[in-house]
């Protein structure tokens, strides 16, 4: 038994939680059991909480710097001590969130019509991003076979030959893939031979189960066109605290990237408590990520078993990071009349794998605790049998 307690359900209504207090938005309805947008249910470890306590209590609320050593050390000690990748030589620079940065660097890195490359099935805000920015989406489909995902390396040199940038996620969400080293340096290389910027969300690198995760910075290669943005949002459920940061190989990039920032956006504080609490998380709670991972990893377990058993034509991608579930169920039924049913029928919220660009899969947030997730395969079972579909 470790030393938080993630098993205690806490009602989040009447807070104006996204996930769930505007259901609505999401489903059509709001008498839903949410497993949508990806924050968890859980409270931020005690040292982020007791930090902000003490902020709100001081009062004074000013404008506030992010460019010192104390953030900018957090981040850097929190690549070293927990991916082992030494990125001293790089330069870091604060913004208001991950996709915030991206949009930014495109209009640092690029400009308009250029193309970026990115894999499908994909975090659905990529998409936007790239559209609503006008740049030209160029997917790469990544291949399923036996519950891993891989790509086509042709079909990748092809595709980032005509491009100027390549923006992977990494780890993938909503595949939960973790790219190894051999596919990250096999991706540096194709845009250091096509003259290609590269930049990778590595959001969700804390949360890496049965494997190690290896960043941008990870590999030997010395290729300069590399950023990465990030943020401790996932980990320690912070997200509306504000801020995030981006790491970058050129010093001119980064600058290129803040005088934007300050002087064409007005970006003109970081968010006090955003940046406490990063460097809280990282500094002091590398126990809550550990336990965390734990937890989520017994929930994905007991999920997969219980989906499974429910009918074997479902199947259960295996989760090697995130806790978002990627769950086929194309061989099971027609997956828009799955998923209409969960919603009017089963009253559960699991987002359709539409949204990412993959109609086979349901995306399943297990970032909760367990009788939640318990509840909630109740209310898919119940769907199922509704619909006939249930394993004798
Ligand atoms: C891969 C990825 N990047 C970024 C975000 C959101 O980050 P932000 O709110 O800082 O833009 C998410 C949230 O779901 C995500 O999954």
């Amino acid at each position: 038994m470790g030393k938080i307690n993630f098993n205690e359900l806490i009602n989040r209504k009447g807070t104006y939680s996204t996930q769930w207090d505007y259901i609505k938005d999401r489903f059509g309805r709001d008498d839903i059991l949410p497993f949508s947008i990806s924050d968890t249910d859980f409270r931020a470890p005690k040292e982020i909480i007791e930090a902000v306590r003490e902020l709100v209590d001081f009062g004074i609320y000013g404008y506030t710097r992010w460019n010192h050593d104390d953030f900018v050390n957090s981040i850097k000690n929190h690549y070293k001590n927990y991916y082992g990748d030494d990125i001293s030589d790089t330069y870091v620079a604060y913004s208001p969130s991950v996709l915030f940065s991206i949009a930014i660097l495109f209009e640092v890195l690029s400009k308009t019509n250029d193309s970026v490359v990115t894999f499908n099935p994909m975090y659905d805000a990529f998409f936007k991003v790239v559209e609503n920015n006008n740049r030209n989406l160029t997917k790469v489909d990544l291949n399923f076979d036996n519950g891993e995902f891989s790509f086509d390396e042709e079909e990748l040199e092809h595709k980032i030959m005509n491009s100027q940038i390549l923006l992977l996620c990494s780890p993938h969400n909503p595949t939960g893939k973790v790219w190894t080293p051999d596919e990250i340096s096999y991706m540096i290389n194709l845009c250091e031979k096509h003259d290609v910027w590269i930049i990778a969300d590595e959001i969700h690198a804390d949360m890496v189960h049965d494997t190690n995760f290896t960043s941008l910075f990870g590999t030997t290669s010395s290729y300069e066109k590399l950023v990465v943005v990030s943020s401790a949002s996932k980990t320690f459920n912070t997200p509306s605290l504000g801020g995030s940061y981006a790491i970058f190989k050129s010093m001119q990039t980064q600058q290129d990237f803040i005088e934007l920032l300050r002087n064409k956006y007005f970006v003109n504080s970081a968010s006090l408590p955003g940046i406490k609490s990063l460097m809280v998380g990282y500094d002091e709670c590398d126990y809550y990520i550990e336990e965390l991972k734990a937890y989520i990893y017994d929930n994905y377990l007991y999920a997969k078993e219980r989906l499974e058993s429910m009918n074997s034509k479902i199947k259960v991608t295996n989760l090697h990071s995130t806790y978002l579930m990627w769950i086929k169920i194309d061989e099971l039924c027609d997956t828009n009349t799955l998923s209409e049913n969960l919603i009017n029928y089963g009253k559960v919220g699991i987002m359709s794998g539409s949204v990412y660009g993959d109609s086979r899969f349901l995306r399943l947030n297990i970032g909760c605790p367990r009788a939640k997730l318990e509840e909630g395969l109740n209310r898919v079972e119940k769907t199922l049998e509704y619909m006939g579909l249930l394993d004798k």
